[in-house]
């Protein structure tokens, strides 16, 4: 399968860099303060998907009703809780192989794009210094609909000059996976099995591919 793509589009957070996690430590802060317990289980349902989509579930979790105005607090909240994490980042949190895998597909003439929900991800590239890596970056700036819609795929297959099936994504969030193949493009999900239905393959890590 890999064999036959021109392009190859990343998400960036829990596919090239570790910093799920910070999503993850900054929502379950949020959570605290309102009230009830956020698991790893149900922050599943947060990865890929937009900021404000995130902060709806978190609230349909707790069961907490919020208007405009404290829903933006919240998020904004959130937000600086993850940027000062992420702040401190360095290129020893890019996943194991990502760097390598990137470097191999450019010496493989294969166009590469950033497919990312993230409004911070530009940030995170440069704290990473692997902005150079990319051919076009698409993310939370730039696209309106959340994953599972496809429009960060069609975007990034778009700006590469290239079709959606002559594109292979790399996901390790379900909503992601679902965006991709929405988008017609192939699907390596990065993570488990049981999560990410419907890729065309998974595997545990970039770094399996080397
Ligand atoms: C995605 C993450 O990449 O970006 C989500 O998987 C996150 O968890 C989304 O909510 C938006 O990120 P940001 O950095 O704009 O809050
Ligand atoms: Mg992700």
């Amino acid at each position: 399968m890999l064999e036959t793509v021109k392009g190859a589009i990343f998400d960036l957070d829990g596919v090239i860099v570790d910093t799920a996690k910070y999503h993850y430590l900054a929502w379950r802060s949020l959570a605290e303060r309102l009230g009830f317990e956020f698991t790893e289980v149900d922050n599943e349902r947060l990865k890929g998907v937009s900021r404000a989509e995130s902060l709806r579930i978190l609230l349909e979790i707790g069961g907490i009703e919020a208007g405009e105005t404290e829903r933006m607090e919240m998020t904004e909240a959130k937000n600086r809780e993850y940027l000062n994490y992420i702040s401190k980042l360095d290129p020893s949190e890019i996943l194991p192989g990502a760097k390598e895998y990137l470097q191999t597909l450019r010496e493989a003439d294969i166009k590469i794009a950033l497919g990312s929900a993230s409004k911070n991800a530009a940030f995170i590239l440069s704290r990473l210094g692997i902005t150079k890596l990319f051919d076009a970056v698409i993310d939370g700036t730039k696209v309106s609909k959340a994953k599972p819609d496809p429009e960060v795929f069609l975007a990034a297959s778009a700006a590469l000059g290239l079709e959606p099936p002559e594109c292979v994504v790399f996901e390790d969030a379900a909503a992601g996976v679902q965006a991709g193949k929405a988008a017609g493009c192939k699907v390596v999900g990065i993570g488990s099995p049981d999560v990410l239905h419907g890729a065309d393959r998974v595997i545990a890590g970039l770094d399996e591919l080397i």
